[in-house]
């Protein structure tokens, strides 16, 4: 991994839904669905981001695509500012960053067959010439692990696996750079998922593909990631690396979501952080730190203070969590005082 080069910069972006309500149908108030966020992802490496259900992942995908336009920051994509782009330019750039939803059969027309949505990608961008699109589409399918006999099928006639393996496909045929793939294997059964996972690695590698992962389930993202970023509520909560990340947990956060994997390692004692209610609502997070109303820890100081993003070890800088009260858990090994 080329830890250098900054594929992907997002800064301080932000992405607010607006309420319509009222009888003049104005907006009344904002979903803040992404709150500030920034974050750097480099050529070559898989960085996630996991979190609960409506924590803004998919939002953030989005609003790098521009697929909603976002509400403020920046978005730079190998030295290109993409907010500044017009749509012409935009729908140019998107060459070079695809996205792989859940659902392939969402995205795709169910009348296509396999090789007119493969050959309709490769249009679209013009890329490759004409005469060479038939045999891409074979080396596609090749390349995801289906056969050349299975060109002339519908959507339809393939499994869930199957079919994200045609959505990775049609993601590949334009050659981008970076794949965001938000939730591709969270409705696949775990062993299916474990085959789409491998094939994700194995493309990496041939294709120098940079991944941006989104996914809720930290025990997938851990497989297949190089860093990881936690969100709750629209925000970072922390980033760091993977394995100082699951070895080192820094927010109770993540400490809460790490205690919820499953583990085969019955010896190794883990911290059990099980969280009371559920997650606030975006329209109105609460104040100081938006965790605090569900962390056994929160004391005055985090109802009134939002923590910033920070480094608690001069060693691994690049490992930070927004948290007041990080210091006093390393000193202690804090349980929760509830
Ligand atoms: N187009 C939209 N209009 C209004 N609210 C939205 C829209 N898209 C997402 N949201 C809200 O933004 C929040 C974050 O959603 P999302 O990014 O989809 O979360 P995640 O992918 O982490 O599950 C949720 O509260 C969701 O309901
Ligand atoms: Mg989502």
């Amino acid at each position: 991994m080329d830890k250098q080069k900054e594929l992907l910069n997002v800064k301080n972006l932000k992405q607010y839904f607006p309420i319509k309500g009222g009888f003049f149908g104005r907006t009344v108030n904002h979903v803040k669905a992404v709150d500030d966020v920034s974050f750097t992802v480099y050529e070559g490496e898989t960085l996630s981001i996991v979190g609960e259900s409506g924590c803004g992942k998919s939002t953030t995908g989005r609003a790098i695509l521009r697929l909603d336009e976002p509400t403020s920051g920046s978005v730079e994509f190998d030295g290109t500012d993409l907010l500044s782009l017009n749509k012409k330019e935009m729908n140019q750039m998107r060459k070079n960053l695809q996205i792989i939803f859940q659902d392939p059969y969402a995205s795709i027309n169910p009348r296509h067959t396999v090789r007119q949505i493969l050959t309709e990608a490769m249009e679209i961008q013009n890329v490759w010439p004409k005469e060479q699109r038939n045999d891409k589409v074979i080396e596609l399918l090749e390349t995801v692990g289906l056969g050349a006999h299975q060109a002339d099928r519908l959507p339809h006639e393939f499994s869930g696996g199957q079919r994200q393996r045609i959505g990775i496909a049609r993601a590949l045929s334009v050659n981008p750079k970076l794949i965001i793939a938000d939730e591709a294997v969270s409705a696949l059964d775990v062993s299916i998922q474990a085959q789409v996972l491998n094939l994700l690695k194995k493309l990496q590698r041939e294709f120098k593909l940079t991944y941006l992962f989104i996914s809720h389930d930290l025990g997938v993202v851990r497989h297949i990631s190089d860093r990881i970023i936690v969100m709750y509520l629209g925000k970072i909560v922390e980033i760091g690396d993977k394995k100082s990340l699951f070895e080192n947990p820094k927010h109770p956060y993540t400490k809460s979501l790490l205690s919820a994997i499953p583990s085969t390692d019955v010896d190794k004692k883990k911290e059990r952080i099980i969280l009371k209610g559920d997650v606030p609502s975006p329209i109105d997070p609460p104040k100081g730190c938006r965790f605090h109303t569900r962390c056994p820890f929160a004391t005055e100081l985090c109802r009134t203070e939002a923590p910033e993003l920070r480094s608690t070890d001069e060693n691994n800088l690049d490992h930070q969590a927004a948290c007041h009260h990080m210091e006093k858990f390393e000193a202690e090994s804090l349980q929760p005082m509830a």
